[in-house]
């Protein structure tokens, strides 16, 4: 497998090979995702809903982020991880955000951090890129602002939208980001974007024209029964194998069928 890094990003951009990311939060998936020909891991802070059972993103803190983070390292050694920047780590100031990056690239081994935000955040995003530690953007439907949005809404409708969220991606570019997460956004903005923009753009609910394509681990899985967006894409059905897998366990349980001769100690 080769090692990406994040020049990689903009010459596969530049050469049309489409970049796949999927979020991975614990050490059993990294090591699958490692065996894989995917292009890089992102620890999302999504592991508020999918590890947590929290109902959104807003409570993860970043010793949540570090302590998922380093176990997928173990996991995949040489894959290319980005780790989200909870709520709160980064927006509050230029100091706190240095310092939280740091940690977390310190105590993971991630190669690089995910912000939401456009224009707000410029100051974080060259500050970081400037201490050496690459920037992965996010905008369309951040869900750190869920609140701000009033609910899960596709963003950048409308002409003045769409200009704001072209010129917050070239803004995170000049400011040195190596990539920016579309997700959320009519396909044709999200293909202007791409267009106008040599940093690489993942999107997720975006259309084709992405750089690349993001998806949550669990949802592509199908690991949730009820959870289907219309953005997702169900690769596996999981969900089905898992339940028929623990009913088969306990019924053997309950019959004496496990553990079998085979399975014994004498
Ligand atoms: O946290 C996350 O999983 C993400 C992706 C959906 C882009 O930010
Ligand atoms: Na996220």
């Amino acid at each position: 497998n080769a090692i990406m890094n994040i020049h990689d990003f903009t010459k596969k951009k530049l050469a049309g090979e489409k970049i796949s990311v999927v979020t991975c939060y614990d050490h059993a998936f990294a090591r699958l995702v490692a065996r894989t020909s995917i292009d890089a891991i992102l620890v999302g802070d999504s592991l508020g809903n999918v590890v947590q059972g929290l109902p959104n993103t807003l409570a993860v803190n970043v010793d949540d982020m570090i302590y998922h983070a380093r176990a997928v390292r173990r996991g995949a050694p040489q894959a290319f991880i980005v780790v989200d920047m909870p709520f709160m780590s980064y927006q509050t100031s230029v100091e706190k955000a240095l310092e939280n990056a740091g940690r977390i690239i310190k105590e993971t081994g991630a190669d690089a951090v995910k912000l939401e935000g456009g224009k707000a955040i410029l100051p974080q995003v060259r500050a970081l890129v400037e201490a050496g530690i690459p920037v992965m953007g996010h905008l369309g439907f951040t869900p750190q602002s869920l609140l701000a949005f009033g609910g899960y809404k596709v963003q950048g409708k409308g002409d003045a939208a769409a200009e704001t969220l072209l010129s917050d991606a070239v803004a995170l570019e000049k400011a040195g980001a190596f990539a920016v997460v579309l997700e959320m956004v009519p396909a044709a903005v999200a293909e202007k974007v791409s267009k106008a923009c040599t940093l690489a753009t993942i999107g997720i609910g975006a259309g084709t024209a992405t750089d690349g394509q993001v998806l949550v681990i669990t949802d592509l899985l199908g690991m949730d029964p009820d959870f289907a967006p219309r953005f997702v894409r169900k690769y596996a059905n999981l969900s089905s194998d898992i339940l028929s897998a623990l009913e088969n366990y306990a019924a053997e349980v309950r019959d004496v069928r496990f553990p079998s001769e085979k399975e014994t100690f004498h």
